[in-house]
């Protein structure tokens, strides 16, 4: 495939499905910021509530964690002029090609996807279908802007491979070099932030117990208690990496203050090696505050005006459709679609 002839275009995309969670902030967030301010790439940035509703939402909580979700993106650094910020629905070419992905992806790849398996539970008969198409309708999202690069946490790289197996089919079944085969940047310290309670658990905006995670929203206190309470071991910390393999909660610890601290986790180590966690606890708790409390700050001014908010998602949704209608009527012509009007 020749990549080259293809635009170095980012996409990526956050569920509005509850508040944000440093997981979001440090795996995804922070890195599309970055992505955008190095400039080399066009940068489109999706809240995709359609991906939302494959598990039950309220109507209203919908809409205000999508309005807050935009708010987040702008607190955290994504301009809206520099990049492309707007919420799926509003652009129908997602759901559109998602369609055409559901007739290219085999019933046999989705049953592998494991997020599906997490999150359908051991009742998968009531899972909406909408839960299982999942990761087609994310390949949809990317490849409709023909997206080159995608970055994401961890546990969103089964879906990358995914979407590269449906471009590749497309291709291949159509006799076309059409979609790009997209590269997932999975980078940083920060790619799996886990539960503050639980080193074996991703940290979630849908963990039951708010003491396990981060939220965007969390004031100073908050973000200092739950720091307190994280479950740690007690031996101090090592001055080398190596020291962490199996220390789960203390690696988790000594992650988020290395993203949150732009330095590696070696840097980190060789500042804090032989502390014990009840000296690193609150350097960590007043780096946490005071890399987010600028941004839920912001956060919350930006949601004092809402029609602001919706102007920007409306301008992000017609630019972005300006790029993926074109390749939606494409992709209807490769498969041979009549187009009479
Ligand atoms: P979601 O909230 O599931 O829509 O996830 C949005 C983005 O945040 C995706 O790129 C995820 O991979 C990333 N993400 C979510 N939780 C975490 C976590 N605990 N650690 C790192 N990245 C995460
Ligand atoms: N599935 C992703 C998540 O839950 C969200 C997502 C939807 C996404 N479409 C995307 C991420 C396209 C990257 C690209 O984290």
């Amino acid at each position: 495939m020749a990549e080259a002839s293809f635009t170095p275009r980012v996409f990526s995309g956050i569920q509005p499905s509850g508040g944000l969670t440093l997981g979001n902030y440090l795996g995804a967030m922070k890195r599309f910021v970055e992505m955008q301010d190095r400039g080399e790439f066009e940068t489109i940035y999706c809240m995709v509530d359609l991906h939302a509703i494959t598990v039950w939402q309220d109507p209203e909580k919908l809409r205000r964690a999508t309005r807050e979700l935009c708010a987040g993106f702008i607190a955290a650094g994504i301009d809206p002029e520099r990049s492309i910020l707007f919420n799926q629905s509003q652009v129908p070419e997602h759901a559109q090609l998602g369609w055409i992905f559901n007739c290219v992806a085999r019933m046999g790849w989705m049953q592998r996807m494991t997020q599906f398996k997490d999150k359908a539970g051991k009742n998968a008969q009531n899972a909406s279908l909408g839960l299982f198409a999942y990761p087609a309708l994310m390949a949809a999202d990317i490849l409709a802007y023909h997206a080159t690069h995608v970055p994401v946490g961890e546990d969103q790289k089964q879906h990358l491979e995914l979407t590269r197996d449906i471009a590749i089919k497309f291709n291949n079944d159509f006799g076309v070099d059409f979609f790009p085969v997209t590269e997932p940047v999975i980078e940083g310290a920060a790619t799996r932030v886990m539960s503050l309670r639980d080193g074996s658990k991703k940290m979630s905006k849908s963990d039951p117990s708010d003491m396990s995670r981060i939220n965007m929203t969390d004031d100073a206190d908050a973000i200092a208690q739950k720091i307190r309470k994280a479950r740690t071991d007690p031996e101090a910390l090592p001055s080398e990496a190596k020291g962490l393999e199996d220390r789960a909660e203390a690696r988790n610890l000594v992650n988020i203050y290395a993203a949150l601290a732009d330095q590696s986790v070696d840097q980190v180590l060789a500042d804090v090696g032989g502390k014990q966690f009840s000296e690193f606890k609150p350097m960590l708790s007043d780096l946490a505050v005071a890399k987010l409390s600028p941004i839920s700050g912001e956060m919350a001014r930006l949601m004092e005006d809402q029609t602001e908010i919706d102007r920007i998602l409306g301008r992000g949704a017609e630019r972005a459709q300006e790029i993926a209608a074109p390749i939606l009527e494409k992709t209807y012509d490769i498969v041979g679609m009549v187009r009479s009007r």
